[in-house]
């Protein structure tokens, strides 16, 4: 089912202007070809996420992926898109060290790959960092709760939020982080794997549009793993990842199709091959 979507470039202060008006929606892409079907569906946003070590990579986290890799993929993305605003997610250690190198690495995803913004992971440890991204007119968006990057010390992709308490991932420390980050000038904010009454009372609390992953219908847009959507991935299915369509099995369908034709010769047919040219005969002198 095609559904009408606003027509206009989506922009940062468009995203902005979002919270309260309409749903937002964000698919993470890493290529061309799928940023460009993403693009044609309407998504508002595509997020050229660090999981790609995961779905196109096949790691079993997202710490590897080097700060190239996400140029790369980024600037693969930027070429397929029209409409949807482009987010380059910066990976781990681009942004942890120093504001400085936070600097340098968010303005490589702006000079070399073409995208509008980036989005880096913590709360109240990196509003300094956030900081200095906006101070340059680098638009970043937050991500808080399950913090990918944060795998070790949450000993797994576990739901966070659920502790009282002020250690990091604990609800008070959620809610602090949410809004360091929005008065450190993000224009919206990712909440992955909290609760989802927290994510709406984060939600109520910010000024900012939230993005959910695994947070419940209060956020004020949501975002999924493309390869979720799709039914790409075949290894594992988070619970809160809906699969829209099979494409991983359409995709195994279509290719043992090929394998098949071939050993049995039933491809490629005339109509997919090319004849030499007919001999051109020539008249005789009389
Ligand atoms: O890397 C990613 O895909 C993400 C989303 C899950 C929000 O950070």
């Amino acid at each position: 089912m095609a559904i009408a979507f606003e027509e206009a470039k989506v922009t940062v202060p468009s995203v902005l202007s979002a919270k309260g008006e309409r749903k937002l929606t964000m698919l993470t892409a890493y290529d061309y070809t799928f940023a460009r079907l993403a693009d044609a569906a309407g998504v508002d946003m595509l997020l050229v996420g660090d999981s790609l070590g995961m779905v196109v990579q096949g790691a079993d986290n997202t710490l590897a992926v080097t700060m190239d890799e996400m140029v790369y993929h980024t600037r693969l993305v930027c070429r397929g898109r029209e409409r949807a605003l482009v987010v380059g997610d910066m990976p781990f250690l681009s942004y942890q060290v120093s504001p400085t190198d936070a600097v340098m690495n968010a303005g490589r995803f702006i000079k070399e790959a073409g995208c509008e913004a980036v989005k880096l992971e913590g709360g109240v440890h990196m509003a300094e960092t956030i900081d200095r991204l906006v101070s340059i007119d680098i638009p970043v968006v937050g991500h808080i709760g399950l913090t990918p990057q944060s795998v070790h010390r949450m000993g797994g992709h576990k739901v966070q939020g659920k502790r009282a308490g002020d250690a990091p991932g604990s609800r008070a420390r959620l809610l602090k982080d949410a809004k360091a980050v929005e008065q450190a000038g993000a224009f919206a904010l990712v909440i992955e794997g909290v609760p989802a009454d927290l994510a709406t009372e984060i939600t109520d609390t910010v000024s900012i549009p939230t993005i959910g992953i695994g947070a419940g219908v209060g956020c004020d847009g949501q975002v999924l793993v493309m390869h979720d959507v799709l039914g790409l991935e075949q290894r594992f299915s988070p619970r809160f990842a809906k699969r829209y369509g099979e494409l991983g099995a359409a995709a195994v369908s279509a290719m043992s199709a090929f394998v098949c034709e071939v050993r049995e010769q039933s491809f490629p047919t005339p109509a997919h091959s090319f004849s030499s040219p007919r001999p051109v005969k020539r008249k005789r002198a009389s």
